[in-house]
């Protein structure tokens, strides 16, 4: 069973390497803003709430979006393992997923950071904003983002080293070379 965080700032890289990663490794893929995206799209009471607080560029309440994930794990059989994309993004969702996975007698295999400079992250997030206009790909919005993920999610590069898990990757540049280097930090953990 492998159950992998995948991490890093907007633009790093999550969603385009969890791709590579499901193929690999024939793993579920919970990318909490795809299913956010999805709850906007279908027109749902939840959806309405995330829009809002997407737009703006701020993070969902922990309450709510732990629920979601616990909704999302259980629906799961036969699984692999898990690519967590976009969770957690705080010190209280790291906790509950920690805890939700010790109740299944599972734990995270390896936290893989994409570590990417925040010219870069500004430079691909306003190119795919024009080219397949995300909502929340304008230049207002991805710099609220970019300060939520400094003040609220980066702390969890710490707890996860302290945690053990922890695997820093270079995320500028190739896109095979980036993959080649989070394989061998799975390889190397699994
Ligand atoms: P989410 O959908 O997770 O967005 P994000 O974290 O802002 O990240 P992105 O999806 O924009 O980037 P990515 O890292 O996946 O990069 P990608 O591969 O697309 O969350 C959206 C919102 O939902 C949040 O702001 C929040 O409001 C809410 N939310 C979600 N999860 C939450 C949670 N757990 N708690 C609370 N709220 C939550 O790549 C980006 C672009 O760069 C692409 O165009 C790609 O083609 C390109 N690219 C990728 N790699 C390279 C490379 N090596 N070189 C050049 N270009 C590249
Ligand atoms: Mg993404």
């Amino acid at each position: 069973m492998l159950n992998i965080v995948i991490f890093g700032a907007p633009g790093s890289g999550k969603g385009t390497q969890s791709e590579r990663i499901v193929e690999k490794y024939g793993l579920n893929h919970i990318s909490t803003g795809e299913v956010l995206r999805g709850e906007i799209a279908a027109g749902t009471e939840l959806g309405k709430t995330a829009q809002q607080i997407i737009d703006q560029g701020h993070l969902i309440p922990d309450e709510l979006m732990i629920s979601i994930l616990a909704g999302k794990l259980d629906k799961l059989v036969d699984s692999n393992g898990v690519i967590f994309d976009g969770f957690p993004r705080t010190i209280a969702q790291a906790e509950a997923l920690k805890a939700m996975l010790a109740e299944r007698g599972q734990e995270v295999t390896a936290m893989i950071e994409l570590d990417v400079p925040e010219d870069e992250l500004m430079t691909r997030l306003l190119k795919r904003g024009q080219e397949s206009g995300r909502a929340d790909d304008n230049e207002e919005t991805i710099k609220k983002r970019l300060l939520v993920y400094a003040e609220q999610t980066s702390p969890l590069k710490e707890w996860y080293k302290n945690d053990g898990k922890h695997c820093y990757i270079n995320g500028f540049g190739e896109l095979d070379r980036i993959f080649a280097d989070i394989v061998a930090a799975i390889e190397s953990r699994k």
